[in-house]
C-alpha cells in the first residue's frame, strides 16, 4: 500500500483543518493522506523531449490504492505556471459534487497554489484512473491509476492474485499540449495521434515480470484522448474479472477492446514456456492502425521477444459489439457489500423518465464545434455547482439542453438538464456518425442495457439485457448505432456528463445533469467544503460553518 504519510506536524495541521469534514465524510471510515506536487517537466514518451505534467515527478502519476468506504485526503499543489485541477474517473463522490474536480463543479488551482480533495470511496470497489480536467492538460500526462480493494471480511469472486499492475493505455501526440489546444482553439481538427503508450513509454518500453505458474492481475484503463484501443498478450488468454466495480461472469478472452475512458481487470496466468511475450495495443475502427508493445518478462525467461506482435481482430464492429454483450455481471458475486450483486434486480424498476441523447460535429461561427442534441457546451464564469450553492443568477439556466434530439442547427450554451433526486432514468445514445463514441458520466455507475446497430426505437427495449448487464461508468456507442443505460438518480449534485473523446470533450460534447432534491439535508447532500476554492462570481463569498 502506498500510504503517503507526511510528516507528524504536517499530518496534525490537516487533520485540525479537515476534522470536521470528515465528522461528515465518515470518519468512522479510515482515511489515507496524500501530498502531491504537480509540475512540468521533460518526458521522452516516444523518443522526442516533450513537456509533461508529472505528479511528484512522476509520469504517469502515482497510484492510489484505497480500500472501500477509505477517506482519501489529497493535497494538490499546482507548481504549474497556470490553473490545474484533477478529476476522477468513476469515483462517485456520494453526496459530494464539489470534489468532483471538473470545471462546472470545482474552481481551478491557481498557479502556486494548493487544494485539498476530500473524497471518500463510499460503497465502491474496481479499477479506475485520475486525470488532469482543464485546457487539453489530458494531452500531457497527470494521469495515474486509482484501484478499490474490497474490505477484508468481503468475499472477492476469485483467489488473491500473485501481483497487482495498473495498465495505463492510451494514444498520444508529440506536439505539445499547448499546440494541440491551440488547434482546437481555432476552431480546427486534431490530425491522427502519433503512438500509443503503455505506462507512459513508448514501444517496447515498459515490462511487467511474472513468475511461471503464477497468476496476475492486469487493470488495463484508456487514459488517452479519441482511440478504442485492442489490448492482448501474446499466446496467453485473459480472464475478465472486474469492469468498473463491476465484477464480471468470468469469461476468457484473447483480446478485449477497451474504448477512451474505460478500465477492465483481467486474470492472466504465466502457463506458458518461460520467455518474454509481447503485450501489444493497437487502435480499432481506424484506417490507419497504430500499434505499440510492452513486455510480459517471466522472471525465469530463456528467451526475449522476436518477431511480430500478435495481431489484432480484424474484424471490425460486429466483433467488438458481440464482445460487449458478452460482458455480464456475475449476480451471485459480492460487490462492495457482502450481498450478491445480483440483489438490486434494476429491471424490474419502472422508468420514470427516458432521455435521447444525440451527438453531432458541425461549425458554429466557422470553427469546429461538437454538440449533444445540438447545443454545445460553453463554460461560464462560476463553477455551476457554486453558483447553484450561492443562489448566482444568470450563471446557467436548467433546461438548456432539450431531452430529445431536435435536429435543430447547433448552437453555444452553458448546458445544464435538471432531474429529479430518485428518479429512474433510462438514457439513450444515439450515434448517427461514424466515428466510435464514448460517453461518461461522473458521480454514478449504470446498467448498459442494450446497444445495437441502427436507430433505436421503443421496441428496440425488447432486447435490452434486463437480468445482468453490467454496472459502470463509461459506455462506447458504436458507429451509426445506439447504446441504451439506467441509472438510478440517488445521488444528488451537478455531475458532468461528457464524451471521453477528449478534444470532442474541449469543443463542447458535454454538459452537467442537475440531480436536486428541494430537501435540504445532509442525508441527500453535504454542505460546501469549508476548503472550497471560491472563483468568479464566488469569490468573496463565505462558505458556510457546519
Ligand atoms: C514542487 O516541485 C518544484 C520543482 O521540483 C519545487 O520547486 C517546489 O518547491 C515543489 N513544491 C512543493 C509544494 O513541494
Ligand atoms: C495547502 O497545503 C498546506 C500544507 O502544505 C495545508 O496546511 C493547507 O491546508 C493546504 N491548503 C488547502 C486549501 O488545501
Ligand atoms: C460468480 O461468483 C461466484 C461467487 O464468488 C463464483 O463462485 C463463481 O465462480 C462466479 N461465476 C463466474 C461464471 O464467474
Ligand atoms: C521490440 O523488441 C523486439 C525484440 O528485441 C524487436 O524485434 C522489435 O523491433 C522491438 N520493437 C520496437 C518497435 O522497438
Ligand atoms: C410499475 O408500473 C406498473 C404499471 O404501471 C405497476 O403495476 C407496478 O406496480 C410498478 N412497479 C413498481 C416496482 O413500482
Amino acid at each position: 500500500m502506498s500510504l503517503n504519510l507526511m510528516g507528524g506536524g504536517d499530518m496534525w495541521y490537516l487533520c485540525a483543518t479537515i476534522l470536521s469534514l470528515l465528522v461528515i465524510v465518515g470518519a468512522e471510515d479510515p482515511y489515507r493522506f496524500f501530498t502531491w506536487n504537480v509540475t512540468y517537466g521533460d518526458i521522452y514518451p516516444l523518443g522526442v523531449r516533450q513537456q509533461g505534467i508529472l505528479i511528484n515527478g512522476q509520469f504517469p502519476g502515482p497510484d492510489i490504492y484505497s480500500v472501500t468506504n477509505n477517506n482519501l485526503i489529497i493535497n494538490v499543489h499546482n507548481s504549474l505556471p497556470e490553473p490545474f485541477l484533477l478529476s476522477w474517473n468513476g469515483i462517485q463522490q456520494r453526496r459530494n459534487s464539489y470534489e468532483d474536480g471538473v470545471y462546472g463543479t470545482t474552481c481551478p488551482i491557481p498557479p502556486g497554489k494548493n487544494f485539498t480533495y476530500i473524497l471518500q470511496v463510499k460503497d465502491q470497489i474496481g479499477s479506475f484512473y485520475y486525470f488532469p480536467s482543464l485546457a487539453f492538460h489530458k494531452a500531457a500526462g497527470g494521469f495515474g491509476g486509482i484501484r478499490i480493494l474490497s474490505r477484508p471480511q468481503i468475499p472477492v469472486p476469485f483467489p488473491d492474485p500473485a501481483g497487482d499492475f495498473t495498465v495505463l493505455i492510451g494514444d498520444w501526440y508529440k506536439a505539445n499540449h499547448k499546440t494541440l489546444k491551440a488547434i482546437l482553439d481555432n476552431g480546427k481538427k486534431l490530425r491522427f495521434p502519433d503512438g500509443i503508450l503503455i505506462n507512459g513509454r513508448g514501444p517496447n518500453g515498459t515490462s511487467f515480470t511474472v513468475e511461471q505458474g503464477k497468476t496476475y492481475r492486469f487493470r488495463i484503463s484508456n487514459v488517452g484522448l479519441q482511440n478504442s484501443l485492442n489490448f492482448r498478450i501474446q499466446g496467453h488468454k485473459m480472464k475478465l474479472v472486474e469492469v468498473e466495480g463491476t465484477h464480471t461472469l468470468q469469461t476468457t478472452y484473447s483480446s478485449l477492446d477497451v474504448h477512451v475512458g474505460q478500465s477492465y481487470s483481467v486474470l492472466v496466468t504465466a502457463d506458458q514456456p518461460a520467455q518474454d511475450y509481447y503485450i501489444a495495443v493497437s487502435t480499432r475502427f481506424t484506417s490507419q492502425v497504430l500499434t505499440t508493445t510492452g513486455v510480459l518478462h517471466y522472471s525465469n525467461s530463456a528467451r526475449r521477444v522476436s518477431g511480430p506482435p500478435p495481431g489484432g481482430p480484424t474484424t471490425e464492429i460486429d466483433w467488438s459489439l458481440n464482445q460487449a454483450r458478452s460482458i455480464r455481471t456475475n449476480l451471485t458475486a459480492s460487490g462492495p457489500r457482502p450481498n450478491p450483486q445480483g440483489s438490486y434486480h434494476y429491471g424490474l424498476i419502472n422508468i420514470t423518465r427516458t432521455i435521447r441523447l444525440a451527438n453531432s460535429a458541425g461549425q458554429v461561427n466557422g470553427k469546429q464545434r461538437y454538440a449533444v442534441n445540438s447545443v454545445s457546451f460553453i463554460p461560464a464564469d462560476t463553477p455551476l455547482k457554486l453558483a447553484d450553492h450561492f443562489k448566482i443568477g444568470g450563471v446557467f439556466r436548467v433546461g438548456s439542453i432539450p431531452d430529445n434530439p431536435t435536429g435543430g442547427k447547433m448552437y453555444l450554451d452553458t448546458s445544464v438538464m435538471g432531474a429529479d433526486f430518485r428518479a429512474f432514468v433510462e438514457i439513450v445514445f444515439e450515434n448517427k456518425e461514424s466515428i466510435l463514441q464514448s460517453w461518461h458520466l461522473d458521480g454514478y455507475s449504470f446498467w448498459v442495457v442494450g446497444m445495437n446497430g441502427g436507430k433505436w426505437t421503443p421496441a428496440s427495449r425488447n432486447q435490452y439485457n434486463l437480468r445482468d448487464a453490467v454496472s459502470r461508468c463509461t459506455t462506447q456507442v458504436y458507429p451509426r448505432s445506439w447504446t441504451a443505460i439506467y441509472i438510478a438518480l440517488d445521488n444528488v449534485g451537478m455531475w458532468n456528463l461528457r464524451t471521453e473523446f477528449w478534444a470532442r470533450q474541449y469543443l463542447g460534447q458535454q454538459f452537467y445533469l442537475r440531480v436536486y432534491s428541494p430537501v435540504e439535508s445532509i442525508r441527500d447532500e453535504y454542505p460546501i467544503p469549508k476548503n472550497a476554492l471560491l472563483c468568479g462570481r464566488a469569490k468573496g463569498r463565505t462558505t458556510r460553518p457546519l
